[in-house]
Formats: structure tokens, sequence, C-alpha cells
């Protein structure tokens, strides 16, 4: 069967993706930055390994690499993000924060992207799936706001279409998909879907995903969203 890498597989999004990929008999090696507090992920049945894994903390990164080894990976699963702080004004944007949005949404799953190339590369599938938003959409962009987590994702859109262009003559499609605006810890309750309809959908994309797609950003209903 074939073997899946999930960050922030905890809770929210990582947490079903880990879940679902379990029940269909994949091995998954899930991230989470506190493993013996991921109790919802450790309840999961099925070929489960958990691994320590802050995205932000190269040594993390290194470890993870190190305990794969050769083991081929059909799927890596870029998923852990980060909002940020909502509604901040311009005038009161915070560079910290901002950097650390940028860190783990867009430095972290470029690293990961870059220390499991070859383990990708040598899978079946070969396949590299990055969880970025519509709201990185510069086309799609009518309303302002959340500027680092915007800037973020579409700096993640723009990573991934290079990556994409650099691992295509090994055969690795990377695909970036917007699960829509979904009921978790960062969508929050009044968002619009609940998780395993996210999940399902985008499951799906990248199921159906071919190497011909590479580079290409899709919501969880596989409609091609605007750069
Ligand atoms: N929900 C939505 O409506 C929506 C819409 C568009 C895009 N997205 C994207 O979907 C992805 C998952 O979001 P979600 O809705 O599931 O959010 P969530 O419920 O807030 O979960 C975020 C996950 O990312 C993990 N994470 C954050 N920083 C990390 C780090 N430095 N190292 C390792 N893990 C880290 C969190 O772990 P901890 O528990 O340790 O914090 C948690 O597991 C994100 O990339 C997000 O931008 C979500």
């Amino acid at each position: 069967m074939p073997t899946a890498v999930i960050t922030g597989a905890n809770r929210g999004l990582g947490l079903e993706f880990a879940r679902v990929y379990l029940a269909e008999g994949w091995t998954v090696h899930a991230g989470c930055r506190h493993p013996t507090k991921a109790d919802a992920l450790r309840k999961l049945k099925g070929d489960l390994h958990i691994h320590p894994l802050d995205v932000d903390d190269p040594k993390d990164v290194k470890a993870l690499g190190k305990s794969l080894g050769s083991e081929p990976v059909d799927l890596l699963l870029n998923n852990a993000g980060i909002f940020g702080k909502r509604d901040v004004k311009l005038g009161q944007l915070d560079y910290d924060e901002f950097q650390q949005v940028l860190k783990t949404n867009v430095v972290a799953p470029m690293r990961l992207a870059e220390a499991l190339a070859d383990n990708v590369a040598h899978s079946r599938q070969k396949k590299m799936a990055f969880v970025t938003s519509r709201m990185g959409s510069i086309g799609m962009n009518s309303a302002g706001g959340q500027v680092a987590y915007r800037t973020s994702k579409s700096a993640l859109n723009m990573a991934v279409s290079c990556l994409a262009l650099d691992l295509k003559s090994r055969g690795v499609t990377c695909l970036l998909v917007h699960p829509g605006w979904v009921k978790t810890d960062m969508g929050g309750p009044g968002a619009a879907i609940e998780i395993p309809e996210s999940i399902a959908g985008m499951k799906k994309v990248i199921d159906k995903v071919v190497p011909g797609d590479t580079g290409k950003f899709f919501d969880y209903q596989g409609q091609a969203i605007p750069w």
C-alpha cells in the first residue's frame, strides 16, 4: 500500500487527512509538534507512525528525513499552517508575526519538500500536495486585509509553481489545493463546510491528479483557482 507524510496531523484538516488515508490502508507518517498530547491522532487505527515535527524547526525536518531513510513516500501532504492575528489594520501590522506566518506557511513546506524530494521521487505515485488558500489568489482579492496570511499563501503558490518545474523531470506532481472555508479552529464555527466534506473533496482531487497537472491550483471541488 502507498505511504503518506502529513504535517499538522494532530487536529483540523491534517487529522482527518490522516484518518482517511489510514482507513484506506495507507501507511501514514503523521507529523505534529507534541505527539504525547496528540490524543485524537494517537487513537486512529492503522499503520500510523507519529513523528515530533515542528515544521519551523530544521532539526525536526532533518530527523524526519533520517527516520524515513530511503522509504518511498507516495504523497507528501504539506498541511500545517497558521493564520496570524486577524483583522489587523494597516498601521498596526506586527512584523515579527508577519515573518512567523511566512516561515510556517512558505519556508517550512519548501524545506520539507526539499528534504523528502528523493523519497517522493522514488515512490509509485510521486505526489506532493500543498494546502494553500483562495485568500492567496491575487486575482480574486477584492477585500484586502489579512495581509500576512494572504501574502504567505500567494508566496507558497509561487514557491510550489517553481518546485513543480524543478521536479518535473523526476516525474513528481506538485499540487496546490484550497480546502474551502472549513469548520476547524482556523476556519471557525461559522465556516461554510464541515471537515469531512473538505477532506473527501481534496482527496479526490489528489487521487485524480496527473503529471500534466503539476503546479496547478485547485479547490476541493477540483475547480481551478486563478492566481
Ligand atoms: N480552515 C479553513 O477554512 C482553511 C481555509 C483555507 C486554507 N486552510 C489551510 O489548511 C491548512 C490546515 O488548516 P486547519 O484549518 O486544519 O487549521 P487548524 O485547525 O488551525 O490546524 C492547524 C494545524 O497546523 C499545525 N501547525 C501550525 N504550526 C505548526 C508548526 N510550526 N509545526 C507543526 N505543525 C504546525 C497545528 O498544530 P498545533 O496543534 O501544534 O498548533 C495544527 O495541527 C492550513 O495550511 C490552512 O492555512 C484552511
